[in-house]
């Protein structure tokens, strides 16, 4: 048995909705297609199909609820905890729809990335997907696209970007049969990128020569 065997990352992903890209996530984890696991699901709203989609795969699934009145930076501190608490290596936010301060980015410089189904700079904010539908019926647009992306601070859906991929728009096709393209280049997306996170960040273990004074 060899015994060089990379730790494997540790994920906490970010939802608050259906969770797809969480699923593609844990499936690409299950078949050993990223050296990685995700040791918690954390999501700002109750009772999300993400949140069950995690107890399906033994995964902790956390609700963080915002608290009536509660400051934007109370909550992302209270959040980061949450967070910190499960030592991730990489933070993923798959679909959490909600800006984050330095209150929590603060605490995972390099950690944490977003995936948006739009170009950079392209679609920013809710809505990207509808919004470049219209535009391509509207006879404006004839592609946009996924991105997945660094978030350094508070900018929405801005910060160095990892990997981009191009969605072309058949108007012919219908709205469905689009969105579904885009999901499914999401979750390629994403899981590819993680896994190139992941190994870039795995340096091997240093030859005893090297360590030794
Ligand atoms: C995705 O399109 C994501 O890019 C956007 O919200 C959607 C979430 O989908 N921010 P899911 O919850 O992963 O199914």
């Amino acid at each position: 048995m060899g015994t060089s065997a990379a730790r494997r990352k540790r994920l906490v992903v970010l939802v608050s909705g259906s969770g797809s890209n969480l699923q593609a996530i844990i499936d690409a984890c299950a078949d050993e297609q990223l050296p990685a696991e995700v040791v918690a699901v954390v999501s700002n709203k109750p009772d999300v199909f993400a949140l069950q989609r995690a107890d399906a795969a033994g995964v902790p699934a956390v609700h963080v609820g915002v608290h009536p009145g509660e400051e934007r930076a109370d909550y992302d501190a209270r959040l980061a905890d949450v967070v910190a608490g499960f030592d991730p290596d990489l933070v993923v936010l798959a679909g959490w729809m909600r800006i984050l301060t330095m209150s929590f980015l603060g605490w995972f410089p390099e950690r944490v990335v977003n995936l948006h189904p739009s170009l950079p700079g392209d679609l920013p904010g809710t809505g990207a997907i509808g919004t470049a539908w219209e535009e391509a019926v509207a006879g404006t647009r004839t592609q946009t696209g996924v991105m997945v992306h660094f978030v350094p601070d508070e900018g929405v859906d801005d910060g160095p970007v990892l990997a981009t991929a191009i969605v072309p728009i058949d108007v012919h096709a219908g709205f469905d049969a689009f969105a579904a393209l885009v999901h499914r280049a999401e979750h390629r997306l994403l899981v590819d990128t993680i896994g190139d996170l992941c190994s870039a960040s795995t340096s091997p273990a240093p030859a005893l020569s090297e360590v030794s004074a």
